[in-house]
Order: structure tokens, then C-alpha cells, then sequence
């Protein structure tokens, strides 16, 4: 059972039962602000556990996915105030096996907003807890789509881009967006004239 509570003169928010918002609860009058990259970067830190391996002493793939899901939800949810769901992963390339004992570090930022869409990029390092040795181990792209309080997919805030390697990833994910809309089997290479144009350039040079 759910009641409405009038928060605001134009806004009926549902609240349940238990007087406990919604998780989804924003506040209309900001859902719509632009946010800077800093604003939603996320920092994880884990520690590998006999569980998260492989019979190798790896960790397990889809143990490290999870985890950077869960990196690249916190990012998206930070920057749009709202529930978003995943809509795609690509480009997750694993580099360097993470061994048992050692230190996992996911960091993950916007890099472009779209329409109801954004692409979070999450790294991944590996640290040697005896040397404090770090290295790169993975990355990948996370398309995630924010949904409203009825759960419809609903626009999602501007990003503010600040530095010269925030406006190098803005541009390269306009690029990575057509090519999974394409390979999605959502656009066809024709209506992609970014990645056409891009891709002559490259041709050119
Ligand atoms: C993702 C989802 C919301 C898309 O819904 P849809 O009705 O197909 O929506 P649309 O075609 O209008 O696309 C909505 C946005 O998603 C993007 N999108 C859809 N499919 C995509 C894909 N395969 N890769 C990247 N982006 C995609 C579209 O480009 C569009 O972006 P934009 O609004 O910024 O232009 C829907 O398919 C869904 O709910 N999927 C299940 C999500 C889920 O359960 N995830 C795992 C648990 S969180």
C-alpha cells in the first residue's frame, strides 16, 4: 500500500507505507541541472578473496564485472539524481589477470551525457599490497539509460566538460555510441555521420 504526500505546490511525491521515500525520489527542480564530471566520480576499492577467484587464483571475470557495474550504476545515479539502468557494456578488454590477495581499484566517470542515455567509462587497476605496485587491468563502457518515478526512461542532466581530457572522451564517445547503435542493430551506418566523418578523417590523414 502506498500514500501521496504533497511536498511541493506542483509535485505529488509517492511515499510508501512505511514512511520511507521511494529510491527513486528527485527533486524536479534540479533533476535537470547540468553536473560536472568531478561531481559523479566514483572510487572503489576491494580486496580479492578466495571467492572471487578462478581455480588459477585469478579473479573471476564476471566477479570484477559485477563490481564495475556496481562503479558505473553509483556514477550514473550520482550525476542524474535517478535510478538508471544498464543498457550496454562493450569494449571490456581484461589486460593483466588480478591475483588473490591483491588490491582492486575501480574508478569510474561520465563521458558523455545524451538524451535518456549516458556513457560511464570505468578503469580498473590492480595494486600488489607488498609493493604497492599498481597497473592497469581493465576497462569498459557502460551505456546506462535514467528511468523516472514510474520507471520510464526520462532525460538525463548535461554534463559540464572542464578539461581537455574530459572534451577528448566527449568527442570519442559520440563515436563509440554510433558503433554500438549500429552493432545493436538500433541505426544504420548510413544515419552515422559522426563515425563516417570521423572514420574518413582518420582515413585522410
Ligand atoms: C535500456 C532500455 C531502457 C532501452 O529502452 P528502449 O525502449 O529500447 O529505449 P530507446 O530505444 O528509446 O532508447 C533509450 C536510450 O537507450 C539507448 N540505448 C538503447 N539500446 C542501447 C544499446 N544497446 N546500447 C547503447 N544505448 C542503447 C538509446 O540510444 C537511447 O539513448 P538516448 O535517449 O540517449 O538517445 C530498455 O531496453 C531496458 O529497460 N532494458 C533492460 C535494462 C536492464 O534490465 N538492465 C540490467 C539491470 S539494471
Amino acid at each position: 500500500m502506498r500514500v501521496t504526500l504533497h511536498l511541493y505546490k506542483e509535485v505529488e511525491y509517492l511515499v510508501l507505507a512505511n514512511n520511507q521515500p521511494p529510491a527513486t525520489l528527485t527533486d524536479p527542480k534540479t533533476a535537470l541541472e547540468s553536473r560536472k564530471v568531478e561531481d559523479s566520480r566514483v572510487t572503489m576499492t576491494e580486496f580479492v578473496l578466495p571467492n572471487d577467484t578462478n581455480t588459477l587464483g585469478n579473479m573471476m571475470g564476471g566477479r570484477l564485472m559485477h563490481l564495475m557495474d556496481i562503479c558505473a550504476a553509483m556514477t550514473a545515479q550520482r550525476h542524474t539524481r535517478r535510478v538508471c539502468v544498464t543498457a550496454s557494456v562493450d569494449n571490456v578488454v581484461f589486460r593483466s589477470p588480478i591475483r588473490l590477495g591483491e588490491i582492486v581499484i575501480l574508478e569510474s566517470y561520465v563521458n558523455r551525457v545524451f538524451n535518456t542515455s549516458l556513457e560511464i567509462e570505468v578503469r580498473v587497476q590492480a595494486e600488489n599490497p607488498m609493493t604497492g605496485e599498481r597497473r592497469q587491468a581493465n576497462t569498459a563502457y557502460f551505456t546506462f539509460v535514467a528511468v523516472d518515478e514510474q520507471y520510464h526512461k526520462t532525460a538525463a542532466p548535461p554534463i559540464e566538460v572542464e578539461t581537455k581530457e574530459h572534451q577528448r572522451r566527449y568527442e570519442a564517445a559520440l563515436h563509440r555510441r554510433d558503433l554500438r547503435l549500429i552493432f545493436a542493430g538500433r541505426k544504420r551506418l548510413d544515419d552515422a555521420s559522426h563515425l563516417r566523418d570521423y572514420l574518413l578523417s582518420t582515413i585522410e590523414q
